[in-house]
């Protein structure tokens, strides 16, 4: 029988925007409790409204920073304020800085890839780890890529912080199992959303010629399958859920509508 995530208490990082935005919001439809979490706190309570709004049965938001350990034992803190039980957790903060070869790249970039990536998920279950019952049909759903499954020409880091989420969640699920706790990666492809701004700093114009003359994946699209992972009945677990656009056959197979 099917989870029901009816009163169930979800955490979600990187909740401001994207897809963990998304998520708040078609959790909330299912009437789930919500805990989200990242650094932009005005970002983050609107959607915790937009999330009230969609049906969720509560939605509080908190400052969040992965890359700090201590601000991540805050926040988990502020968690247990709230609930002693986590149904869901979704590891969905981070992100790519920079498309520089090796050879040009930047510290500041790498170490912001890794510290969100690969420590933050690392972080952030170490901490909630106890809230999550056992045999209970708890999830631990984190975010990967295509990236880490396939390397590109400026993407060494961003594809080694996500083939690193892989391989931790691999792992994570053999550390976990006999306590009936579900552990998985959804992996997308080219999704629209602040990913290619964060990449690119900020320059709109690169940002939007990435998914030029494509039918990329929405936030939607990928929030309609964390609430369909954590919604399998409690015996399945979904291990890795690759998703790409139709129109991206594979890292660099893809095909540009003219108009
Ligand atoms: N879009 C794609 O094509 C794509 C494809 C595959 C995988 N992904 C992955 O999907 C996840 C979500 O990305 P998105 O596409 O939704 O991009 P997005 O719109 O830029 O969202 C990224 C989210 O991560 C949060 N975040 C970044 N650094 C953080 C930190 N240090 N502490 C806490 N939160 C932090 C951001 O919030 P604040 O800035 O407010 O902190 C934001 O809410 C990322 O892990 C990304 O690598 C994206």
């Amino acid at each position: 029988m099917k989870t029901l995530l009816k009163n169930k208490w979800v955490l979600i990082t990187g909740a401001s925007s994207g897809f963990g935005a998304a998520a708040a919001r078609a959790f909330g439809t299912e009437g789930a409790k919500l805990l989200l979490g990242a650094r932009r706190m005005e970002r983050l309570k609107k959607v915790a409204a937009e999330s009230l709004k969609s049906g969720a049965a509560a939605a509080h938001a908190h400052e969040l920073d992965v890359t700090k350990t201590s601000n991540v034992e805050t926040f988990i803190a502020w968690a247990k304020s709230k609930t002693r039980t986590l149904h869901v957790l979704i590891n969905n903060a981070g992100g790519a800085h920079g498309l520089d070869t090796v050879a040009a790249g930047k510290d500041l970039d790498w170490e912001a890839m890794i510290q969100t990536n690969v420590l933050g998920v690392l972080r952030v279950t170490r901490a909630a780890l106890p809230l999550l019952p056992h045999d209970a049909g708890a999830s631990i759903i984190n975010i990967g890529s295509t990236a880490g499954h396939t390397a590109y020409e400026g993407g060494a880091v961003y594809c080694a912080a996500k083939a690193g989420e892989l391989q931790i969640t691999r792992a994570l699920r053999m550390e976990l199992n006999g306590t009936g706790i579900r552990v998985g990666t959804v992996d997308p492809g080219l999704a629209e959303t602040e990913f290619s701004l964060v990449r690119f700093k900020g320059d709109i114009e690169r940002a939007e010629k990435v998914y030029e003359g494509i039918h990329a994946l929405t936030a939607e699209d990928i929030a309609e399958i964390l609430v369909w992972v954590a919604s399998r009945p409690p015996h399945v677990n979904i291990d890795e859920l690759l998703v790409k656009p139709v129109d991206q056959a594979a890292m660099h197979k893809i095909y540009r509508r003219k108009n």
